[in-house]
């Protein structure tokens, strides 16, 4: 949620950074005129564009016979194609010098530390999908992945693909009931998890959560469960449906020669938050999502094979899908992996890991961004961050000021910053400076991306004058983009593609976001325009949030809102009315606190809980969020409230209930 003041700060911004000189020339895309080249041709042509560069970039077993087939709104790219992402990661660099070069660098939390080359790396991976295999795993069945951030989650992902089983990762702070939900969704016949992970300090039961989400036949697809070794406290191992997975690794062969998949072929599910109550299991497949994180991450992070780049996501979200695994590895990169967080112990471990390293091109995102400054430029001045040559952030709006203390205090002044805009559904970047090429405004995600046609429209899909707000939208597919939502492809079709209705046979994406695009044609996005919260970059439906409330006996209805906050961006506040027999009290609000928790994850949780008597709804019996966000973020009412249905309540809720 953008704060009224962020708006204001980012309609006022006018600086402008041009690439440092020394960048531009060793970068791949070399200047605007290039990058206004690129894009024009795409234009022009997309599906040769992108074909050119399938057959430059991919290694394929069997050539396409045609680049789209567009059924709007279902696109298949590069099809009869033949192709796997995970010999595009791994076996195509065993036979150039990059065979011994560091793959995986990582780090995790208590200090200890591994790196796989790429030999090392493809020798692990053969050896897990041929367990898979070995558990009865076959091409099409859906395996869960629930781990914390270590070598064997890039492992698990890279061994589903190679034996083209579908993975659906589900980040390490989802509930036992959010992985359940998930796992159901999914039919997944077998999950990848650990004894446990370290996060701040402390030991996440990962195991333990998934024995909670599957008994009592509650997901019955599930087989069997892989359990890595990580924290090696006392777990339950169920036999006969548990197995260790570094028993089972010693076992295996190192042979897997990688499944020639389809380009259609389901690479993975990845579920996220939207409008309504349930998760939608984003669905991407196998060549044009490989095409499209490779050929972002060699332009938007520039990177060549003497870097070290640095995603700081998490393997659970996209982004550590796109950019921590599939991008960095297809391009041949080393990518590093750390299992921390910033944490009391270690406030600047970041920092730390960076000077150790060495690393040169790093990911964040701006809520990230805005907790350090919080901490003081000490921390960062303290370690030595000139191996840093770029930077990058993603996962909401960054505001000019927190955009300009990373380029001085974490870049020096001398690296460029790349503001990502894109989302689960769109599979990689769309909306990003070109580092060497296009010159930055803080609080932009400037220019789209060649081959994406994006636009700020109305309603009905005419695009807006300059400087006006809209809805974020792209015009044409491009080979990242999601293919349907797992099981649902009419949701698919109503959210994404006909939420501005198609005119003339032409379908406009809509992405949920605002935005709008000034004279340049820099987009500056204002954020969700739906029901979607975004929490410490972590997206949250507020209708999952209230189901979670209502699911507990106190709970009446409840309506759920952000609330903009300094570091966060927007904190969770819950508007609860309560049954008969219960009274609002402390601890009450601790306990539904505690219950969002077990629902969903720590990430959902209400920062704030509001009991009242009633909640503002209009005539027909929708509730007004609208006031809500107001009385949350403590501003005025204002705008029109002539709908809404009995006045007195505004009256109480601003009293507090
Ligand atoms: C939503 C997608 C894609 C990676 C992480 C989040 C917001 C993302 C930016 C940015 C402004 C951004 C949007 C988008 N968002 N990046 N650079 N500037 N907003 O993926 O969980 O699918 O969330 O994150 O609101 O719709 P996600």
């Amino acid at each position: 949620m953008v704060s009224e003041a962020t708006i204001e700060s980012i309609l006022q911004e006018k600086r402008l950074f041009d690439p440092p000189a020394e960048f531009s020339q060793q970068a791949h895309i070399k200047s605007q005129a290039e990058y206004e080249q690129l894009f024009e041709r795409a234009k022009a042509d997309p599906e040769k564009f992108w074909a050119e560069l399938a057959e430059q970039e991919l290694d394929w077993f069997q050539p396409w016979d045609t680049v789209l087939d567009w059924q709007p709104p279902f696109a298949q790219w590069f099809v009869n194609g033949k192709i796997n992402i995970s010999y595009n990661c791994l076996d195509r660099h065993l036979t150039t010098w990059r065979r011994n070069k560091a793959a995986l660098i990582w780090e995790g939390e208590p200090g200890d530390s591994r790196t796989l080359t790429y030999a090392q790396l493809h020798r692990e991976v053969c050896q897990a999908a041929n367990v898979l295999k070995q558990l009865g795993v076959k091409k099409g069945d859906v395996v869960g992945i629930y781990m914390p951030m270590i070598p064997e989650a890039a492992i698990a992902m890279l061994a589903c693909a190679r034996i083209g089983a579908p993975h659906t990762v589900v980040f390490g702070g989802f509930s036992a009931e959010a992985l359940r939900d998930r796992l159901v969704d999914g039919k997944a016949k077998l999950v990848i998890t650990a004894d446990g992970g370290w996060r701040k300090d402390a030991i996440v039961p990962l195991k333990e959560q998934v024995d909670k989400a599957i008994a009592n036949e509650a997901a019955p697809s599930v087989e069997n469960v892989l359990v890595v070794r990580r924290t090696a406290q006392e777990i339950a191992m169920q036999s006969g449906r548990d197995h260790w997975w570094h028993e089972c690794l010693k076992q295996a062969s190192a042979d897997c020669p990688a499944e020639p998949m389809d380009s259609e072929d389901m690479l993975f599910i990845l579920y996220t938050s939207g409008s309504t109550g349930k998760p939608k299991g984003v669905v991407h497949t196998t060549g044009g999502y490989n095409l499209y994180t490779h050929i972002t991450t060699k332009w938007v992070f520039d990177l060549r094979d003497t870097d070290v780049y640095w995603c700081t996501a998490d393997v659970g979200w996209i982004t550590g899908h796109s950019y921590i695994v599939y991008g960095p590895l297809s391009n041949g990169a080393t990518t590093l992996m750390y299992e921390g967080a910033p944490r009391p112990s270690n406030p600047g471990c970041f920092w730390d890991v960076i000077e150790k390293y060495g690393v040169t091109v790093f990911y964040t995102a701006p809520t990230a961004i805005r907790a350090f400054i919080k901490m003081g430029d000490q921390l960062p001045k303290a370690r030595n961050l000139s191996s840093l040559r770029l930077l990058g952030t993603v996962g909401e709006p960054i505001n000019p000021e927190s955009w300009v203390w990373y380029q001085q205090v974490i870049g020096g002044g001398r690296c460029p910053v790349v503001d990502t805009w894109w989302q689960t559904e769109t599979g990689g970047h769309m909306i990003t400076p070109l580092p060497g090429a296009v010159p930055t405004k803080p609080g932009s995600a400037t220019r789209p991306f060649p081959g994406i046609l994006a636009d700020v429209v109305d309603l009905e899909g005419n695009a807006v004058e300059d400087n006006q707000g809209g809805y974020l939208a792209v015009r044409y597919p491009w080979p990242g983009m999601m293919r349907t939502v797992f099981g649902d492809p009419d949701r698919f079709r109503r959210t994404y593609w006909e939420h501005i209705p198609p005119k003339d046979g032409k379908y406009v994406y809509f992405a949920g976001d605002g935005a709008r695009k000034d004279k340049e044609g820099y987009f500056w996005i204002m954020g969700r325009v739906d029901d979607v919260i975004n929490v410490a970059g972590h997206r949250l439906g507020t209708m999952e949030i209230e189901s979670a409330l209502v699911s507990h006996p106190a709970v009446a209805e409840a309506a759920v809102v952000g609330k903009p906050d300094e570091v966060k961006g927007s904190d969770v506040v819950a508007f609860v009315t309560l049954e008969g027999t219960y009274t609002p009290s402390d601890d009450l609000i601790k306990e539904l606190k505690k219950h969002v928790s077990q629902e969903i994850g720590a990430i959902a949780r209400p920062g704030e809980i509001r009991f009242s008597d009633a909640l503002p709804k209009t005539r027909s019996g929708k509730i007004m969020r609208r006031l809500l966000r107001s009385l949350a973020a403590g501003e005025e009412v204002t705008g029109d409230t002539s709908t809404l249905e009995d006045m007195g309540v505004l009256d109480k809720l601003r009293q507090g209930g």
